[in-house]
């Protein structure tokens, strides 16, 4: 019953929300079978190619304060740094030479970056490598700013929305924070033609399966071209330092679902997820997911930019952590392509199939 539903899935790429959730409910007797199709279904879109991209943490300074995360601006233990324009694309140039065509800039909300700073950023990172995609991912801002950085070159936007349940948004963020505001800002993204991509945690405190039902069920409809999850990791200085972690087997098994659901997207197997299960990338693509972010931050800065705890890959340089992956990747029969992996190209060729 549960592998029908799957096989509907997979040939029709979308469920009822009930579907759903039977299936998240029932995941133990299906798993293996879902990974099976969505592996089918990556195979089929993307053959065995994995997109990395250069993640550049460039600042932890950050206004919010979400109850989660590690950078949150309460949290006076952190040791701030912000990297210069010089030394972000000094990031960017050690990237380039070792393959990578995308170029993630993450940092917190950090008003020090202003439209004009990012702009001079962009401009220049892009004078310097024309074949490169440029993704930020900083966080809420207005429509007009966000609009400036496209123009200036940016190419994509992330910005997960962390959960699709309202009153959950609001026991993850204070109250200053504002649900509605996050949707906004998620759409005005999509209507500036940004290639856009949402994501949540899994396993997030009071995150039940009935929400992440919801969530598949939201993603069908907004059809972003990357979808970010990975599971809850708590912080030592946030207030959910007590609570539970999220776990690899239902971020895996989600990974698979919206595989299913949304076919052409591109779907990291997140730091997160490698954080709490050492073969947890390796799981992640061999569930669905087809894409890399290795961290191209300065190793002096790596240890201040701690979302959770125990983040992985703290100590190696960006070359040595290219070579394990490949390592990695050529165990599970996969390979690290260098393209810039654009979802709407790359959706056009499969159209023309
Ligand atoms: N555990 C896992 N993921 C986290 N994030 C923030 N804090 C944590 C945490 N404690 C995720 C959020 C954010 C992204 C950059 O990292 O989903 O959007
Ligand atoms: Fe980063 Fe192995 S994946 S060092």
């Amino acid at each position: 019953m549960y592998k029908e539903l799957l096989d509907k899935l997979y040939k029709y790429h979308e469920l009822s929300y009930l579907e759903y959730l039977e299936l998240i409910k029932n995941r133990d007797e299906v798993r293996d079978y879902a990974s099976l199709l969505a592996s089918k279904t990556c195979m089929k879109y993307y053959g065995n190619k994995i997109y990395i991209r250069g993640l550049i943490e460039f600042t932890n300074y950050c206004k919010n304060n979400c109850y989660y995360c590690g950078i949150r601006a309460s949290n006076k233990v952190a040791e701030r740094y912000r990297l210069s324009k010089e030394e972000i694309i000094e990031c960017a140039n050690i990237g380039y030479d070792l393959g990578f065509r995308t170029f993630v800039l993450q940092g917190g909300e950090d008003s020090y970056f202003t439209d004009d700073i990012l702009v001079s950023i962009i401009k220049e990172i892009k004078a310097l490598h024309s074949d490169c995609a440029i993704t930020l991912s900083i966080g809420e801002r207005s429509k007009e700013s966000y609009k400036r950085l496209k123009e200036a070159g940016c190419d994509r936007y992330l910005l997960r929305h962390e959960t699709i349940d309202k009153n959950h948004y609001e026991l993850l963020h204070p109250k200053n924070m504002s649900y509605f505001n996050r949707m906004e800002c998620i759409k005005n993204l999509k209507e500036l033609g940004y290639q856009l991509g949402v994501g949540f945690m899994v396993g997030s405190p009071n995150q039940t399966i009935e929400m992440l039902a919801e969530e598949m069920v939201f993603l069908k409809q907004l059809n972003p071209a990357m979808v970010g999850i990975g599971p809850f990791i708590p912080h030592k200085d946030t207030p959910f330092k007590d609570k539970n972690s999220g776990n690899a087997e239902l971020t895996t098994f989600l990974l698979s679902l919206i595989r299913l659901t949304l076919p052409g997207v591109l779907l990291p197997a997140t730091t997160a997820l490698a954080t709490i299960d050492k073969e947890g990338r390796e799981k992640g693509i061999l569930a669905g997911a087809n894409v890399l972010m290795p961290n191209l931050s300065p190793l002096g800065v790596r240890k201040k930019y701690l979302l959770y705890d125990n983040k992985v890959c703290m100590g190696e340089e960006a070359a040595s952590c290219i070579r394990c992956l490949k390592k990695r990747l050529s165990k599970i029969d996969r390979e690290i392509v260098t393209d810039r992996g654009d979802y709407a190209l790359m959706n056009r060729v499969l159209e023309r199939e």
